[in-house]
């Protein structure tokens, strides 16, 4: 009989930028305050990139950090796939200019669009492909610039976002007893795009003088709709999960969800019976990082010391498109 591998998280780094954006300096800029952001979001800041600071150039570091943890170099990856909703340029595909930066010739390089849970849907397909004995390890890779796409004069959305990247190394492995991805669930609804969507700068209203005149490059939101949808979408995708892993929610020792909104995480954390002690949150420091999100979590928690090998992870994450997913993973 042959054997499927099992796909297994081998390796995670990431990387911020190092210019921070505090409650303070929205205050300041815009008719907010600290508590407001603090008491409706969870937010105390986030990072903002410099010039200096790309998408590829954010996600090389995170990768070198996640390919020393696997123990491989960049020309034993089969693939880079790389969820961002802010590529360094429409075309070629981000992932190709990491590629590059990491001279991994023996890789297939492409981006994925979903938006925040980019770097979960990364990680399906990638578990796929090594299912399907297409490659040994595949460099799954989160990573945003969602300050430039940031409406600085908005405030029901600027203060929201900030700016990272996460790499994880997807290895195979054949004996179970290394743990692994045990499910994976992802799912759409583009009916609601307009909830949270850029309406101009893409090839249906091309970069033009009016639409940056109008300022519809940049994310339109309707919060409270998408604030709703999340709740909804993130509760469900955590049953699917669990259900699809064969464990008990009460089996899951830590959840990593995605980091939009604190009261979003306390209200899924809620439905699935997770206390808020099995559940990691460090939207105060990098408020919503979109595709970086669950990685840059999940990094904390093992640096706190949260990790063991053998426990249970879940996974779960929603963004624009509508996007949702989730994954349990034993670590
Ligand atoms: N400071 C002060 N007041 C504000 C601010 C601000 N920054 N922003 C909005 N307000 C005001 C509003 O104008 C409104 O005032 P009004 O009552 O006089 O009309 C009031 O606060 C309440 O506004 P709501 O939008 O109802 O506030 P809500 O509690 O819903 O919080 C928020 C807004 C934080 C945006 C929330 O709706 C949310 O988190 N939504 C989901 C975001 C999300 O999950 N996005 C998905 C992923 S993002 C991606 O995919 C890239």
């Amino acid at each position: 009989m042959i054997q499927r591998p099992i796909a297994r998280i081998s390796g995670l780094g990431v990387a911020v930028p190092s210019g921070i954006r505090t409650n303070a300096d929205w205050e300041a800029a815009l008719d907010t305050s600290d508590q407001w952001i603090v008491e409706r979001t969870g937010i105390r800041e986030r990072r903002w990139a410099g010039p200096e600071d790309t998408v590829a150039s954010l996600s090389k570091t995170a990768a070198d950090l996640a390919l020393e943890q696997a123990g491989i170099g960049p020309m034993d990856l089969g693939g880079i796939i790389l969820g961002t909703a802010t590529p360094d340029r429409l075309l070629p595909s981000t992932a190709c200019d990491l590629q590059a930066l990491l001279g991994a010739e023996n890789a297939a390089a492409f981006d994925i669009a979903a938006a925040c849970p980019g770097w979960l849907y990364s990680l399906t397909v990638a578990e796929g492909l090594i299912a399907a004995g297409q490659a040994e390890h595949i460099l799954v890779v989160g990573a945003e610039k969602l300050s430039t796409i940031t409406d600085e004069t908005d405030r029901s959305t600027a203060i929201l976002f900030g700016d990272g990247a996460g790499a994880t190394v997807i290895s195979a492995y054949r004996n179970e007893a290394n743990g692994g991805i045990l499910s994976t669930f992802i799912r759409s609804d583009g009916r609601l795009a307009s909830l949270l969507y850029r309406p101009g700068g893409g090839s249906t209203r091309p970069f033009s003088q009016e639409v940056l005149d109008d300022r519809s490059h940049f994310m339109k939101m309707a919060g409270r709709e998408v604030f709703k949808a999340a709740v909804r979408a993130m509760t469900q995708a955590c049953d699917e999960a669990i259900q699809r892993a064969g464990v008990a929610a009460e089996d899951i020792d830590l959840m990593v969800p995605h980091q939009a909104n604190i009261r979003i995480i306390e209200a899924t954390a809620k439905h699935t019976g997770m206390p808020m002690d099995k559940v990691m949150v460090n939207i105060d420091r990098f408020g919503n990082t979109s595709a970086a999100s669950i990685p840059l979590a999940f990094d904390q928690a093992i640096n706190e010391g949260r990790l063991e090998r053998g426990m249970l992870i879940l996974l779960v994450t929603f963004g624009a498109g509508f996007t949702w997913g989730s994954s349990v993973v034993r670590w």
